[in-house]
């Protein structure tokens, strides 16, 4: 297996960050392939912990290339800003290890704007919850044909070009929004510092990529924000504007679908979404409450309190087909300790009956399907030392196995911890069953 794809297989959060950063010890190469710095990816090394947010989430590990596609919005602040952070805690090299795609749309400040402008004046209801980072006008931009790409900071004059043609198009939307229409100049003389520092990383990443894939190498595709998030496939219009699915890895990194050899998506042991949107397991009960705590469910990038909810099958059921999903990695195992009784759900009532499928109402209608829960016995031991799954307390086993069976995928890897070292690897998708060779 040389070509791996890692999907968050729920609304985010799920431990993209340190199952990459895991799997990382074999790879040869990370690639980013969608979103941009709504991203927030934990990566806990010993006592260090690092968010990255544009970063993949291999960077940690010397020796590996990371690329940021071109599927990805790149905010060149952001991202310097990154590099910058790790060098002063003392990573040396980020620089040398980091590709960025020429063809990667650029985040300017005119879409951070309308972005956080929109939101603001959102009638009641209709607040998307973004991470107000700019995405969603950056994407916009690019099927609008009126982009801005990282190769563009190459030329200044094309560059300068391109943000005047941007700005006249948004114009009239920052005007309906009470907004300034900015000034292009301010803009080239903020960005041309940055330009000088992300000029030298650019390179054509899909043929990088492909070189890589095609000559053997073990590359990681790291996903951002979720299937349930994903532009497609999402509980639209509550979703991020980028395709988050494993397919997303293909006309994100530009490779053929052909090249890809497994797709692993995370989950983890319950729910949990950030934003508005439909979410119908939801808890806001003592029950959520524990799940916020114990698992410090708080946005990597905005702080938010997550909502928190029990784990839904039919959606795990759905993120395995479109996903095409060989094996999980079921992680937080550790925060369902202490819960006397646990849910998941695993059917639906809707209107026409009850189904164990996603069912489409909840795209449109979510008031009209109530979740059909079947309850666990919960268990009262600390798993963060867990090595193997025959250290786990017998109802945590029943529940792993439960899951696996009802989710119709084979679990890859449990994860007990923030840490490395607290995780049960299964499945090594690099190597098959077992850790390393
Ligand atoms: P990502 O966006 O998918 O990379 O996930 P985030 O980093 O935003 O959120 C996941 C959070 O859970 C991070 O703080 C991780 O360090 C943490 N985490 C990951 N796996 C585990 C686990 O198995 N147990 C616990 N307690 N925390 C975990
Ligand atoms: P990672 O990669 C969780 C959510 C936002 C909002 C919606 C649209 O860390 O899992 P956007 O700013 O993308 O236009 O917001 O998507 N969202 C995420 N939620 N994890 C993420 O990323 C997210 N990225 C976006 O909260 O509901
Ligand atoms: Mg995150």
């Amino acid at each position: 297996m040389s070509a791996v794809v890692i999907v968050g297989a729920q609304w985010g959060d799920e431990g993209k960050g340190k199952v990459v950063d895991l799997y990382t010890e074999h790879a040869d190469m990370v690639v980013r392939y969608a979103g941009g710095p709504n991203a927030g990816h934990t990566l806990v090394v010993g006592s260090e912990k690092v968010v990255v947010r544009l970063l993949p989430s291999g960077i940690l590990r010397p020796g590996t290339v990371n690329v940021l596609a071109q599927g990805m919005v790149i905010d060149a602040a952001v991202l310097v800003g990154e590099i910058d952070a790790l060098g002063a805690r003392g990573h040396q090299g980020v620089g040398e290890r980091l590709r960025v795609s020429d063809r990667a749309h650029l985040i300017l400040p005119y879409h951070i704007v309308v972005d956080t402008l929109r939101e603001t004046s959102a009638r009641e209801g209709k607040a998307i919850g973004t991470t107000k980072k700019g995405i969603g006008p950056a994407y916009e931009d690019k099927a609008r044909r009126t982009g801005v790409r990282a190769g563009d900071l190459r030329e200044p004059a094309r560059l300068a070009a391109r943000i005047e043609a941007a700005l006249e198009a948004w114009a009239p939307t920052l005007r309906a929004l009470g907004g300034e229409v900015p000034d292009a100049r301010a803009i080239l003389a903020e960005i041309a510092p940055l330009a000088a520092r992300l000029v030298p990383l650019l390179c054509d990443a899909s043929a990088l990529v492909d070189a890589a894939v095609r000559g053997g190498q073990r590359v990681l595709f790291e996903g951002a924000q979720g299937t349930l998030l994903d532009l497609d496939h999402g509980t639209y219009p509550f979703v991020t504007s980028s395709s988050a699915v494993a397919g997303g890895a293909a006309i994100g990194a530009g490779i053929g679908p052909n090249r890809i050899d497994s797709v692993i998506g995370i989950t983890k042991a319950y729910a949990t979404r950030v934003g508005a949107g439909p979410f119908p397991t939801e808890l806001t009960d003592a029950d959520g409450q524990h799940l916020r705590d114990a698992g410090a469910e708080f946005g990597s990038v905005t702080g938010r309190p997550r909502r928190t909810g029990w784990l839904d099958l039919p959606a795990l059921r759905y993120a395995a087909r479109v996903n095409g999903i060989d094996g999980l990695a079921l992680t937080k195992l550790d925060v369902l300790t202490g819960l006397r009784t646990l849910r998941v759900c695993v059917a639906y009532d809707t209107p026409s009956g009850r189904t164990r499928e996603l069912p489409p109402e909840l795209f449109d209608d979510p008031t009209s399907v109530r979740p059909v829960y079947e309850e666990h016995e919960g268990w009262q031991e600390e798993l963060s030392g867990v090595k193997t799954l025959d250290d786990l307390p017998a109802t945590a086993r029943r529940y792993v196995r439960r899951l696996e069976e009802q989710a119709g995928v084979p679990i890859y890897l449990v994860s007990v911890g923030q840490e490395r070292r607290q995780t049960v690897v299964l499945h090594n998708p690099f190597f098959g069953r077992a850790a390393a060779p």
